[in-house]
């Protein structure tokens, strides 16, 4: 049974509740983060927290909890949930508001669920995306804000595919909810604007130091399409590749041999978490 952490109790998620004045319902002001464990420990912890806190103070509401408490709580929650691996969703909003505008108290939650993995088959087809000009307002920060995925879902199933890659301005960026990363001749390039600081793009840039050339910088919408390799990463996908980008196959369409020496890579470092 899965328990969520709010203002100082745990309780089974179905008795958990939140007020109806609560600023992240009604303005949209709140953030979160996701991760998840590997042998029953979370992964990559320290950077899954500082990434929270500094999403925290860039939309000016306070992290209420010391790193040390969130950390306890974390694995009482993991030691709830009775599972082997489990994810966790931080969520902090503005809190309840006398007027809807006014803030006092911030809302912190801590949730434990279940992972959403990506199914075998997707590893071997890969992933097949569409272009989308639009940048996430304050990428930087991981805020609640997915309106325009969703409103996408009709558009995105119509085309076939399973996310949308944004550009803008003729730059990628990252994808809905993953960050990107590409090869050509063998140097590993991945955007450095407009994105999250994704922790498995954190992660995946730290094992490929030493064995590829790595280039960090902004990257257009047509040196994208030209890569080799195309893949793409995030906290429950690892490291995925793309496979078509609109009607452009990427390589022959399989994963290339430099993503497959990452993607082991990774598949090692979690399994021996
Ligand atoms: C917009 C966006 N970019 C990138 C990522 C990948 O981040 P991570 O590797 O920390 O899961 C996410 C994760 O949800 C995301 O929402």
């Amino acid at each position: 049974m899965h328990h969520c952490y709010l203002n100082g109790e745990v309780k089974p998620i179905t008795e958990s509740f939140i007020h109806i004045s609560d600023l992240g319902l009604l303005r949209g002001y709140g953030l979160f983060d996701y991760f998840r464990t590997y042998n029953g420990k979370p992964f990559q912890w320290e950077l899954y927290w500082k990434r929270f806190d500094n999403s925290a103070q860039k939309m000016g509401i306070e992290n209420p909890i010391a790193k040390e408490t969130a950390y306890e709580i974390v694995t009482q929650l993991i030691q709830k949930s009775g599972l082997k691996e489990c994810a966790i969703r931080f969520v902090l909003t503005g809190g309840y508001s006398p007027d809807g505008m006014s803030t006092s108290k911030p809302n912190l939650l801590m949730i434990s669920e279940d992972i959403h993995h990506v199914d075998a088959l997707s590893y071997q087809s890969g992933m097949k995306v569409m272009t989308y000009e639009f940048v996430r307002d304050i990428p930087e920060v991981k805020s609640t804000d997915y309106k325009h995925l969703l409103i996408l879902q009709p558009t995105i199933k119509k085309a076939g595919v399973s996310d949308v890659l944004f550009h803008k301005n003729g730059e990628v960026s990252e994808l809905s909810r993953s960050n990107v990363f590409h090869f050509k001749n063998n140097v590993l390039v991945t955007p450095n604007e407009n994105i999250l600081n994704g922790i498995t793009r954190q992660t995946v840039l730290e094992l490929a130091l030493g064995k590829f050339k790595i280039e960090e910088r902004p990257v257009s919408l047509a040196e994208f399409l030209n890569a080799d390799e195309v893949f793409t990463t995030s906290s429950t996908k690892r490291i995925l590749h793309i496979s078509k980008i609109d009607d452009k196959v990427i390589g022959n369409g399989k994963i290339g041999k430099n993503t497959k020496v990452l993607q082991d890579q990774i598949n090692s470092m979690t399994q021996n978490w």
